[in-house]
């Protein structure tokens, strides 16, 4: 007999139950803020990133969309010590490690809620920045789910999202539907109970102990996963899942288009530059730059396919944008000292991104008077050394210098 497929109402109670019982991410509580930063999760930053433009000190709302047990909160939290922020999760367990998480490492505060994000309107006004990692691909309709939280964004606001990829999952999907035919009979039957998701656990971890070393599901694991996967929680998220749907670069699209938010940058850039693939051929890179936006990040994924997930940012219009290619605009504007510098104050510093750099004596000497208060050229007139206008484009494209425009 066919398995018939789950009303949404069951999918979420098994998306509930899993993470009840798995609450993930399983990162130990610490009484020390996170390390170092993770730069998507600071307003200011993603939003130089998304806009070329600082966006000021105002007190902004931030919203963590499916928290889980926290990690990303606690980052949040500390990264935007100003802002109001707010949290929501499905599962009441992930709730309280997150609660005593932010609790432990002395976050600043975070409104917490148990909540199904269909039901977002419960939560008061609108989100200048929500971040959605790792949600909307368990959604028994994920439309439905991603207009819920575009509804919450404010004009003007970003949302940074965090779905899964298709191509570079097969493995896994492979593995799952494995477990499930091991345990309920049906690679399209959910481990819909406790139980069912302990037998899956066994059994997965099982087939990873027999399987040969040269096969391909067994080399994914290696490769990618399994460090992670040591946790329990990490394998049930990976494996046993109830509810998964994996995008292409086409599928993110129309889902993209269905929310009516407007698609700002991927946060990994680099990546989906047709440069790195066809780099080496001049014609057939002139040709593939002749595509639309859309089918040139689809032909990176078709050449390389291995995205596992897509992290992006999207935003709701209307957003300002700024390429500072004049130095006029850029000496009229409020300087800001980039928020994710490492080993700031020093010349050896390392930007928003990790990448090590080195500055000059006068652009250390600059970058020390940045106060968020003063113009570029006001900071320039006050120095004895002036910065050449190539020595100021360098560090707003590096994003160590952040621009605000003047009123
Ligand atoms: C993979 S975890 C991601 C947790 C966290 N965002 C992170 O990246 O570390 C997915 C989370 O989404 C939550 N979730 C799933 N469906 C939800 C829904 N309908 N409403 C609210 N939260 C949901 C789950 O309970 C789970 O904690």
């Amino acid at each position: 007999m066919q398995p018939t497929s789950p009303t949404a109402e069951q999918i979420l109670h098994q998306v509930r139950q899993l993470y009840e019982h798995y609450p993930f991410p399983p990162q130990p509580i610490a009484t020390l803020p996170p390390p170092g930063w993770n730069w998507r999760w600071s307003w200011p930053q993603a939003h130089a990133f998304c806009t070329g433009i600082h966006p000021g000190k105002r007190k902004v709302r931030i919203l963590d969309a499916g928290c889980g047990s926290g990690v990303g909160t606690e980052y949040i939290a500390h990264q935007n010590p100003d802002a109001e922020i707010w949290a929501f999760d499905l599962s009441r367990k992930a709730l309280e490690i997150a609660q005593a998480r932010c609790q432990a490492s002395q976050a600043p505060p975070v409104q917490f809620r148990e909540l199904n994000v269909y039901d977002i309107d419960q939560l008061p006004g609108e989100f200048d920045f929500i971040n959605c990692v790792g949600m909307i691909h368990h959604l028994p309709d994920p439309v439905a789910g991603l207009q819920a939280l575009a509804g919450k964004l404010a004009p003007g606001g970003i949302l940074h999202l965090f779905v899964y990829g298709e191509l570079g999952r097969h493995e896994i999907r492979l593995m799952q539907k494995a477990i499930r035919l091991l345990v309920t009979g049906s690679e399209q039957q959910p481990l819909a109970s406790v139980e069912q998701l302990q037998t899956g656990l066994k059994i997965g971890r099982s087939l990873f102990q027999v399987l040969p070393a040269d096969n391909p599901i067994q080399q994914q694991e290696r490769r990618r996963w399994a460090s992670e996967n040591v946790d329990d929680e990490c394998f049930a998220d990976m494996y046993l899942h109830p509810q998964e749907i994996n995008y292409t670069i086409d599928t993110l699209f129309e889902l993209i288009r269905a929310s009516g938010l407007q698609f700002l940058r991927f946060s990994n850039p680099q990546f989906w530059q047709l440069e790195r693939v066809l780099g080496k051929d001049e014609s057939l890179l002139a040709q593939a730059l002749q595509l639309p936006e859309q089918q040139r990040y689809r032909l990176i994924e078709l050449l390389d396919p291995v995205v596992a997930h897509y992290e992006l940012f999207l935003g709701k219009p209307p957003l300002p944008h700024q390429d500072w290619r004049s130095v006029e605009a850029i000496e009229a504007a409020v300087a800001h000292l980039s928020p994710c510098l490492g080993l700031w104050p020093s010349q050896s510093i390392f930007n928003y991104a990790y990448e090590a750099l080195s500055l000059g004596e006068a652009a250390f000497a600059f970058l020390q008077q940045v106060d968020g208060i003063r113009t570029v050229a006001e900071i320039q007139a006050s120095l004895p050394l002036a910065l050449s206008p190539e020595e100021l484009g360098q560090l707003v494209q590096q994003q160590v210098l952040l621009l605000e425009p003047r009123e």
